[in-house]
C-alpha cells in the first residue's frame, strides 16, 4: 500500500498532527490508508468507524470527510476497564474532537457495535472495523457491511496481529464469497465488498506469514525477551499491528 496520501499532503499533515497527538494505535502509513479510503468517497457520503477509543484515527477519518464533503459516525460504548478506561475516555474523546474542531463532522454513537446493528437503517460507504478484537464481535462487526454498496470498501485494524480478528478474516474472507482482499498498511487490511476470485484468496493466504511473525513477536514481548524481538526488526516494547 502507498505510504503517501495520494492528494493533499498538507492537508493530510495537518491532520496528523492533530491525530499523533493522541494516543491510539494507528500508524502514519495505516493514517494515510485511511485518508485515502474517504478521499475517495463522493459527497454525501457516511463513514462508520466502529471502536474510537481516544479519537486518534476517528481525527484522521474527520479531516479527510470534511475535505470531501462526507461526515463520520463513531461507534464506542466505552467499555469500563484498565486497558480502555471508560468515561473518562469518552471525555478525551470528545475533547480531542473538540480540539482538532471536527464537532460538526464526526457523529459520536455510544453503544456496543454488535446491539447497535440490527436496528441500523442508513446506507454506509466506508466501514471501519477497530472494536473487540474476538471472533464473534469482529464476525459481526463484518455484517455492517450489508449497508455498502457493491465495491465498498472496509478497513480492518489488527487484521494481521489479533487471533480472533486474523481467524474471522480467514473464515468470512478467505473460505466465504463476500469480501475480496486488497492490500494492507502494516496490519490494517483494506478489503471489497466483492466477489474474491481465486488470485484474490491467495493473496489474503500470503499474509499469513506475517500474522505469525506478529503473534511470535507478541510471544517474545509477553515473555519480556525484547532483545529476541528486536533480532526479528521488531524494535518497540509494543505489540506489532
Ligand atoms: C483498539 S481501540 C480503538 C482504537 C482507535 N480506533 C484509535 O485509532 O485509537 C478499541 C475500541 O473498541 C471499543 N469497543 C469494544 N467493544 C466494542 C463494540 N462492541 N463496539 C464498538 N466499539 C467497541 C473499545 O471501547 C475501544 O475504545
Amino acid at each position: 500500500m502507498n505510504s503517501e496520501p495520494g492528494v493533499d499532503t498538507a492537508d493530510f499533515a495537518k491532520a496528523w498532527s492533530y491525530a499523533d497527538c493522541v494516543p491510539g494505535w494507528l500508524t502514519r502509513d495505516q493514517a494515510v490508508a485511511l485518508w485515502d479510503a474517504v478521499r475517495r468517497l463522493g459527497k454525501g457520503a457516511r463513514v462508520v468507524e466502529i471502536g474510537s477509543h481516544q479519537g486518534r484515527s476517528t481525527i484522521v477519518l474527520g479531516f479527510a470527510a470534511r475535505s470531501v464533503g462526507v461526515t463520520v459516525t463513531a461507534i464506542d460504548p466505552f467499555v469500563d476497564g484498565k486497558l480502555f478506561g471508560g468515561s473518562v475516555t469518552r471525555q478525551r474523546f470528545e475533547r480531542n474532537i473538540a480540539t482538532a474542531r471536527l464537532d460538526d463532522v464526526v457523529e459520536l454513537v455510544v453503544g456496543y457495535s454488535t446491539k447497535l446493528r440490527p436496528e441500523w437503517g442508513d446506507s454506509i460507504d466506508l466501514l471501519y472495523i477497530d472494536g473487540k478484537h474476538d471472533y464473534w464481535t469482529y464476525t459481526d462487526d463484518l455484517k455492517w457491511s450489508a449497508h455498502l454498496p457493491s465495491g465498498g470498501e472496509i478497513l480492518v485494524h489488527d487484521c494481521f496481529s489479533s487471533v480472533g480478528v486474523t481467524s474471522g478474516t480467514l473464515i468470512k474472507v478467505f473460505t466465504g464469497s463476500k469480501y475480496t482482499y486488497l492490500d494492507r498498511a502494516g496490519s490494517l487490511a483494506r478489503f471489497a465488498l466483492r466477489r474474491p476470485g481465486r488470485r484474490d484468496r491467495l493473496r489474503l493466504l500470503a499474509q499469513m506469514p506475517w500474522f505469525l511473525r506478529n503473534v511470535w513477536l507478541k510471544v517474545l514481548l509477553r515473555l519480556r525477551l525484547r532483545p529476541v524481538a528486536r533480532l526479528f526488526g521488531h524494535d518497540s516494547p509494543y505489540d506489532p499491528y
